[in-house]
């Protein structure tokens, strides 16, 4: 018989995996505190924009195997449970706040049927899989628990959920595998390599993944600063190591560095779990690449201030792009918006434009101007700073925005614009870790 899965949390994570093992053939219920999130799931819209979900997501629920509730007790019947609830980083400190995640199992616990498998995804601190073993062990002996640690990047989340790079299964015992065997047999079939390890390296593999990302990015973000310094060029540069296969060509876009709700807040829980462990030492270097990281945000904000003035109060700015990256609406973290919103703070008038993100963008800081379109964003600006790399702003007509704006002087905070298409439009063009020619 097909088993029957439960997936606990319905954001990115939990919204996107309920779809797709849905897609794979199984009833799924997803299951969610948040009544207006489930209510909208239900009827087949997302709370969240990520390209092609809501369309697979409404394919799901008319074929009946996927449904939504807020009631645990419907979880009842099914065999296995996937936790995807947040791990945000705590108020106070650097650490994650596991609460969601304790919460959901201690709700989940009195439904759980003779042999069923709790499965989690969630970003954990390391030793977090253990003690929710142990408190398993005493509230429902009857289910087991496993650890499957979650890759998946917004913007690219089916893709990431049915054909992953690889599988990763921290358990105890042969059954367990067994039981992921089967529910990921699919995407098996694919030729999808498959790691067995133990409770911990699994957890530890997530955040290993992350923070090899994080050092990458801010690597690159470290040769701009030495670029600048010495008159080079951090896109030629970043070509011709990505050349070397040991190195690669992935996660070198230099510019204003990552943002988003997993790379930030994953390095400083692993830097405060590694304190805890007694090893601290070992994770330093991370608190150089939060650094470095931070200091890309500052460096666009100098930069803004040497071509203008240090004082901005008088200054209109136009910023491309609000969310952390693109193909994502999501803001948290987002170094475009903070960007904004510190030269908001710094007295200059700031006008935002997103293709997706306007939504997000104006709850977090309804301050700043928001505008409907490029055209409108960039009137009378004094500079235009574009800080996410949708398509949309690779594809403009620099002639004819020069035509809307006070002075036409862009700063390419990602790398991504054309800089010989904007030079040819008329605009004095600079970018990070670049000579301005
Ligand atoms: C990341 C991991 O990639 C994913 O495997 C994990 O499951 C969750 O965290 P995500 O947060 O969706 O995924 O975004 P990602 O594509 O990794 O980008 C993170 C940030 O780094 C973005 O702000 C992006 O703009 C920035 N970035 C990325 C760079 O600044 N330069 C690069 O070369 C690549």
């Amino acid at each position: 018989m097909t088993l029957v899965l439960s997936v606990i949390g319905t954001g990115y994570l939990g919204a996107t995996h309920a779809a797709c093992m849905s897609s794979l053939g199984f009833n799924v219920i997803g299951v969610d505190t948040d009544a207006s999130k489930i209510a909208l799931l239900a009827q087949g819209q997302l709370p969240f924009y990520e390209p092609g979900l809501e369309e697979l997501l409404q394919q799901e629920l008319a074929s009946g195997r996927l449904t939504f509730s807020t009631d645990f007790s419907m979880l009842a019947d099914a065999d296995v449970h996937f936790i995807c609830v947040g791990t945000p980083q705590k108020e106070n400190s650097l650490a994650a706040d596991l609460s969601y995640v304790e919460g959901s199992l201690a709700a989940l616990a009195p439904h759980l049927k003779p042999g069923s498998l709790v499965v989690g995804k969630s970003t954990v601190p390391v030793g977090t899989a253990q003690k929710l073993t142990d408190i398993l062990a005493s509230s429902a002996p009857q289910a087991d628990l496993a650890w499957n640690p979650e890759f998946l990047r917004e913007g690219f989340a089916i893709e990431d959920t049915l054909r992953p790079n690889r599988l990763v299964v921290g358990v105890t015992n042969d059954r367990a595998e067994e039981i992921l065997r089967e529910v990921y047999a699919p995407v098996l079939e694919l030729g999808t390599p498959w790691i067995r390890a133990d409770l911990p390296t699994a957890e530890l593999v997530k955040v290993a993944a992350n923070s090899f990302l994080a050092t990458k990015i801010s690597f690159i973000n470290a040769m701009a600063e030495i670029c600048e310094a010495a008159g080079g060029d951090v896109t030629v540069l970043a070509k011709a190591i990505g050349y070397d296969p040991r190195i690669g060509n992935r996660f070198l876009q230099a510019g204003i560095g990552f943002g988003g709700g997993c790379l930030p807040k994953d390095i400083r829980a692993f830097m405060a779990r590694a304190e805890e462990l007694g090893a601290k030492q070992a994770l330093e270097f991370l608190r150089e690449i939060d650094a470095i990281n931070l200091r890309a945000r500052t460096r666009v904000i100098d930069l803004v201030r040497s071509l203008l003035a240090q004082d901005l109060s008088s200054y209109t700015i136009a910023v491309l792009g609000a969310a952390f990256k693109p193909e994502s609406d999501d803001v948290r973290d987002s170094p475009a918006l903070d960007i904004a919103a510190q030269l908001h703070a710094a007295g200059a008038k700031v006008t935002v434009h997103d293709p997706k993100a306007m939504h997000a963008a104006k709850k977090r800081f309804p301050a700043l101007g928001f505008a409907q379109s490029v055209e409108e964003c960039l009137a009378g600006a004094d500079l235009v700073l574009h800080l996410t790399e949708w398509r949309e702003y690779r594809e403009l007509d620099t002639a004819h925005l020069k035509t809307l704006v006070k002075t036409p002087i862009v700063i390419d905070g990602r790398n991504a614009l054309d800089r010989d298409t904007w030079i040819k439009g008329g605009w004095d063009f600079h970018a990070l870790g670049r000579k301005s020619l």
